[in-house]
């Protein structure tokens, strides 16, 4: 597939995990690729890219700070003659504070600059340089966390919901724009931000637990992301606008109930 040729699209975190493996696949099907991330490891996924064949350039730069999300769309624009499409991913979990009573203000105030703050960033100076290039696509990472509780810490939950209203609020407010907005809300996936859940369950020998609230009974790797973040980003999705999809094995699509037995097994 080529469904990106000559695209310029920006992505953030793209470092590690889900931004990583996205920036990859956009790089795969033609796309010119800016690979943005706070951490030096970004010009990994460059050189990953560009010993494939495909072309990117790496920025370090912090996805919350209004001033790097300007200069960062610039560069794009300056480099990649236009931009296209816009993947606002980069994501903190906040650390260990998960509790709202165990949290503080300085906690919620960095995760919300980091998880929300972010895409709003994103999409204020990304969508009027996509219009200008005949339209295009933002894609926001909000979560599962982002639907209902119970998924992460209390800050980044807020900040996951916050990134759903957004894309909606921004995809209502780009009206006659041609630029879509939509999120994906990631289940359980396998990158630097849960790398512990892993390690430790294989440390354990109890792999066979991880993702077993899902219907699919196993935990996403960060391509399956890469595939859904690239059709919203493709004319595929080109009627698919103001959404937030979940990406997750069917995790969110059931209240928390006892699991009805197959209907061969109920006989
Ligand atoms: N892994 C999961 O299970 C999961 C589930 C739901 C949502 N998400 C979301 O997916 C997105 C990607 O996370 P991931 O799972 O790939 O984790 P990851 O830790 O592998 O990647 C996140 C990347 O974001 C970068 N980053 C963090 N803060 C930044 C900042 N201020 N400026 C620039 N870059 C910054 C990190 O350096 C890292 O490279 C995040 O928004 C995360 O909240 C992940």
């Amino acid at each position: 597939m080529n469904r990106f040729k000559d695209k310029s699209i920006i992505v953030t975190g793209a470092a590690s995990g889900i931004g990583r493996a996205t920036a990859v696949r956009f790089a795969a099907e033609g796309g010119k690729v800016v690979c943005a991330d706070k951490a030096a490891s970004v010009h990994e996924t460059v050189e990953a890219i560009t010993a494939e064949g495909g072309i990117a350039i790496g920025v370090e730069m912090d996805a919350g700070s209004e001033a790097d999300v300007k200069a960062l769309v610039e560069r794009a624009v300056a480099e990649h003659g236009g931009l296209d499409i816009a993947f606002a991913n980069a994501g903190i979990t906040g650390g260990l504070q998960g509790g709202l009573f165990d949290s503080d203000a300085e906690n919620w105030a960095e995760v919300l600059r980091v998880n929300l703050i972010g895409p709003f960033l994103m999409i204020k100076y990304a969508a009027p340089r996509i219009e200008e290039c005949g339209g295009g696509a933002i894609i926001c990472t909000a979560s599962v966390a982002g639907i209902r509780s119970g998924a992460g810490p209390s800050s980044y939950s807020a900040s996951k919901a916050g990134v759903i209203n957004l894309v909606k609020t921004a995809a209502q407010q780009m009206t006659g724009s041609g630029v879509r907005i939509n999120a994906v809300c990631p289940g359980l996936i396998e990158t630097g931000m849960t790398s512990r859940v892993f390690e430790y369950a294989r440390e354990a020998g109890k792999m066979d637990k991880v993702g077993q609230l899902n219907p699919l009974k196993r935990a996403g790797q960060p391509e399956e992301l890469a595939g859904a973040v690239c059709f919203l980003a493709s004319d595929d999705a080109s009627y698919v606008n103001g959404q937030a999809i979940a990406v997750d094995g069917g995790l969110s699509s059931s209240h928390p109930v006892t699991r009805q037995l197959p209907k061969q097994a109920a006989v």
